[in-house]
């Protein structure tokens, strides 16, 4: 039998940033995607590429009528917090103190710890995403738990410890020579072992002092390659407080940039209230923004203005942030993406959206040379998504007269009933 493993239906993916006339989209309306030991091995029409499938007795999955995209990529979630998702009523700072410490508190049982990031791992799988950069809690358990698991899969999947040395439950800090210690022990453990990659995760300036924001730039320095989380200008209130904490800073973002934390491997959660000064300047180290539109709007954090953050030339992620976003889907983010930007004059269109999933997440997270689309020699990490989730979709969905048509139902209607199924290096795993 041949090692080689073929999947017809229609196929889509990205070339590049796609304009509107579908310039940078690839599509085969019957299309065949050949993987061979887990990698990419062709893309075509199904006409050309049958005649080589059965002349070579290659295995063929039938999955016509469906449509084949690359997974997605979830740049900011939160593993530990899948268990208060949809919590009532509270802005950021409370929301934290009632619901998200108090959660997370319980990681420092290695064997819970295990539990929540086998159901995490499966239910990124089922909601279509493949790689996501992950918070874990501040205890060192829940990244053995949780890269344990992802590398069972051997899914690409960027996670770290939070580190944390002040305000907040004390069972919740660490130290800042503690969570350096325990930070660079992780890294050496669990950085390219296999798809998993370190990210530095001090949680955000109100819960680290100072000393600790250096050993997280420390870090950095001393492990090339390793990513950079955090939050940065998510809500008013955290914003003066971080002016109240440190008070010899310009703005937020100078925090981090004095510890040496931006760079084009830093990701940083929301950005919603950012000054032209700290837009330049993340535009100038080529750092990045999560844009997590169900979070921003269950917190009443406030809209996020892509356009502006376009025009300043840094680069924007789209994320879940789970649990205060509300759903692990992409699908979902993308609903709630496409209603902030009609909020503000300029509607997201179909391609784009997926585009932003797939290769542009990937370009964020700087692994586009490995995922993100179909081009030969990357991994094989895809999704099958069908139409058949709710009478009204589905019906719907004939009605759809083009291809931009459908994935804009996709991005509004959709939800996890429509991934039917999930590879990851080949491997069927949902
Ligand atoms: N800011 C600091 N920690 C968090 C968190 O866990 N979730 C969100 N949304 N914002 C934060
Ligand atoms: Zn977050």
């Amino acid at each position: 039998m041949n090692s080689m493993k073929a999947y017809r239906a229609s196929i889509l993916h990205f070339i590049s940033e796609p304009t509107l006339d579908g310039g940078g989209v690839e599509f085969f309306d019957d299309g065949i995607l050949l993987v061979e030991q887990g990698r990419v091995s062709a893309l075509d029409s199904a006409e050309k590429l049958l005649p080589k499938i059965e002349q070579e007795n290659i295995d063929l999955v039938d999955y016509s009528g469906q449509l084949i995209m690359p997974g997605f990529i979830d740049t900011h979630v939160h593993f530990p917090q899948i268990n208060i998702i949809g919590s009532y009523g509270e802005k950021l700072l409370d929301w934290l103190n009632n619901y998200t410490f108090p959660a997370e508190s319980k990681f420092s049982d290695q064997a819970y710890a295990q539990v929540v990031a086998e159901q995490f791992v499966q239910s990124l799988f089922s909601h279509g995403t493949t790689t996501a950069m992950v918070y874990c809690t501040v205890h060192p358990e829940s990244v053995d738990a949780f890269f344990t698991t992802s590398s069972r899969y051997d899914a690409c999947m960027l996670a770290g410890k939070v580190m944390m040395d002040r305000n907040c439950p004390e069972n919740l800090q660490d130290t800042a020579v503690s969570s350096y210690e325990q930070s660079q022990a992780l890294i050496d453990k669990w950085h390219k072992n296999g798809r998993s990659l370190y990210t530095v995760t001090p949680r955000f300036a109100p819960t680290s002092t100072p000393a600790q924001l250096a050993f997280a730039g420390k870090l950095l320095r001393e492990n090339s390659g390793v990513y950079l989380q955090t939050h940065l200008s998510e809500n008013v209130s955290e914003i003066e407080w971080v002016k109240s904490l440190y008070p010899d800073h310009e703005n937020y973002l100078d925090v981090y940039d004095h510890y040496g934390l931006l760079s084009e491997n830093s990701t940083f959660g929301h950005g919603i209230h950012l000054s032209d000064g700290e837009l330049t300047r993340l535009s100038d180290t080529q750092s990045k923004i999560a844009f997590c539109p169900t979070s921003n709007l269950f917190l009443g954090s406030g809209l996020y203005d892509l356009a502006r953050s376009e025009k300043f030339g840094v680069a924007t992620s789209i994320a879940t942030d789970v649990g205060a976003g509300t759903s692990l889907c992409q699908l979902q983010t993308l609903n709630e993406a496409y209603k902030v930007t009609q909020l503000q004059d300029y509607p997201l269109h179909s391609y784009q959206a997926f585009y932003w999933l797939t290769l542009a997440n990937a370009k964020s997270l700087n692994i586009d040379d490995e995922l993100g689309n179909f081009n030969t020699g990357k991994y094989a990490d895809f999704i099958v998504l069908g139409s058949d989730s709710s009478s009204v979709f589905e019906y719907r969905y004939q009605l759809c007269q083009s291809l931009s048509e459908k994935l804009f139902l996709f991005m509004t209607m959709g939800d996890d009933r429509n991934i039917k199924h999930t590879y990851v290096h080949g491997e069927c795993v949902y």
